[in-house]
């Protein structure tokens, strides 16, 4: 497999600069030898004090979210110049919780892609089915739509700064993760739905995470998998103790 893993960790609202940078410093040390690609993803908040620690070492700096403007009247937004201004190298788009939570929708999430990419930014788009919507045997429907409109208007040269995480929200910070196999049939299905967009080429070289309750005692099960590359981890990202390990998983 000519595919990289990537082991990112998105420590969603938690932790404060000194908390982040005692964390960034440990990650630093503990995986400098690690042989996968990393990134981490801190608040806003934390991603200058973050930056400085990560800065030259194989952890990217990423940010959980961006403005779908590059600047103006937008309260409370943050934008990809102010990000770009921090170091920030990766952005996290469409995760679950900004689509369910705070009502992000697809059209808003491919503006977002879009100017992500514009600015040199590696994107994480984020992906995946309600419980209600795998019950009623929706799971791979919902997972084209959002890839089909979350890349709409990205042509097959951006494309290569496009990573795929595909998160069953029913996994999200539930302890429930998907069987090794259902995130396998669900990340195949995806990386079809590449094929059909941009070729058998770009789909074989796209990277896809999964997220979802990803622990050490489950980390190399998953990505044991043919076309799980990698993790997008969130409770398990925040503390040297569980992410070490799934980071230097062999
Ligand atoms: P979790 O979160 O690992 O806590 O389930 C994953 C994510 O939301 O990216």
């Amino acid at each position: 497999m000519g595919r990289n893993y990537y082991i990112a960790g998105n420590w969603k609202m938690h932790k404060t600069r000194a908390e982040a940078t005692e964390l960034a410093k440990a990650l630093v040390s503990q995986l400098k030898d690690g042989k996968h690609q990393y990134l981490v993803a801190p608040s806003f908040t934390s991603l200058e004090a973050v930056g400085a620690v990560v800065k030259g070492t194989n952890i990217r700096l990423g940010a959980q979210n961006c403005a779908a403007e590059e600047q103006g009247a937008h309260t409370g937004e943050v934008s990809v110049l102010q990000l770009k201004d921090l170091g920030v190298q990766t952005i996290i788009l469409g995760h679950s919780e900004r689509r369910h939570v705070y009502k992000e929708d697809d059209q808003l999430i491919s503006k977002k892609v879009k100017l992500a990419l514009k600015h040199g930014f590696e994107v994480i788009l984020c992906i995946g089915e309600l419980l209600e919507e795998r019950e009623a045997g929706r799971a791979e429907e919902v997972c084209e739509s959002q890839t089909i409109k979350g890349l709409e208007g990205i042509s097959a040269q951006e494309l290569s700064g496009i990573v795929i995480a595909y998160e069953p929200v029913w996994a999200i910070g539930t302890g429930k993760t998907a069987t090794p196999e259902d995130a396998d049939a669900i990340h195949a299905f995806v990386r079809k739905v590449i094929a059909k967009l941009y070729g058998k080429d770009a789909a074989e070289k796209i990277i896809i995470q999964y997220g979802g309750s990803v622990k050490p005692e489950n980390a190399a099960q998953l990505m044991a998998k043919e076309n799980i590359d990698g993790a997008l981890v969130g409770g398990a990202s925040l503390k040297t103790e569980t992410f070490v390990p799934i980071a230097l998983f062999s």
